[in-house]
């Protein structure tokens, strides 16, 4: 069993091994242990996870189980430049950050570049035929941060990495679904898609660190 005792003494069960709450700048702050990337305070070698720049970060700032553990295997669509994917690498295992976008793709690979774990594929994340090569199946987390129309249609199609007992982690962002429609619509509407292929254990909103956003926690069926 994972010990998730911190260095302090207390315990915060829900948080995998590798983050760690510190006080920094004088605020208790969830840290990884990394290299910087986004100008995010640091202590030695400890960075700031920043809850405000980072659905997960807000959600494991929330005290929400999102199955991460530490020391996973994980597969990240939508990386953009790195910013939460970097804090993934510091704690897990083998991470592969998808990201169809060039610009941000350059900078995700310099983050990569002092992260030997995680490994960028500049790849559509509705296309995962063209990534099943590289990412090993049996992956322990999927997370999706993806903000395009048909998110609930992108976490079904990347349950083929999944293992059986792993857990699907999906924020869902109702305007890229719906511009002008009520959130809570959108959101019916995706998480019903998303129990095609996953039985659904947690619904967060995350306003308003997150405005208009839904995370979702499940596990494959
Ligand atoms: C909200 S940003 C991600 C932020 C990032 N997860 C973080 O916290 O640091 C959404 C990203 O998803 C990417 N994206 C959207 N549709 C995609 C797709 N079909 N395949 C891969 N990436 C996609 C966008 O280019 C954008 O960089």
């Amino acid at each position: 069993m994972t010990d998730r005792s911190r260095p302090d003494g207390g315990r915060d069960d829900h948080l995998p091994e590798g983050v760690v709450p510190r006080t920094i700048d004088g605020d208790q702050r969830l840290t990884t242990r990394g290299a910087p990337v986004y100008g995010e305070p640091t202590a030695g070698e400890w960075r700031a996870w920043d809850p405000g720049r980072s659905k997960l970060g807000a959600l494991l700032g929330r005290g929400v189980e999102t199955g991460f553990e530490g020391g996973d295997t994980v597969l990240y669509l939508g990386a953009a430049s790195g910013t939460t994917v970097s804090h993934v690498a510091d704690f897990s295992g083998p991470t592969y950050a998808v990201e169809f976008a060039p610009r941000p793709a350059r900078d995700l690979v310099r983050v990569a570049e002092e992260r030997p774990n995680l490994f960028p594929l500049l790849k559509d994340a509705r296309r995962p035929e063209t990534y099943a090569h590289v990412v090993e199946s049996d992956v322990d987390v999927l997370f999706q941060d993806v903000a395009t129309r048909g998110q609930g249609d992108v976490a079904c199609r990347n349950r083929r990495f999944l293992a059986d007992d792993g857990w699907l982690v999906a924020t869902v962002k109702a305007r890229s679904e719906d511009v002008t429609g009520p959130p809570e619509v959108t959101y019916e509407h995706v998480v019903e898609t998303i129990e095609e292929e996953y039985e659904v254990v947690t619904t967060e909103r995350m306003d308003p660190l997150h405005e208009d956003h839904l995370a979702v926690v499940a596990r494959p069926r």
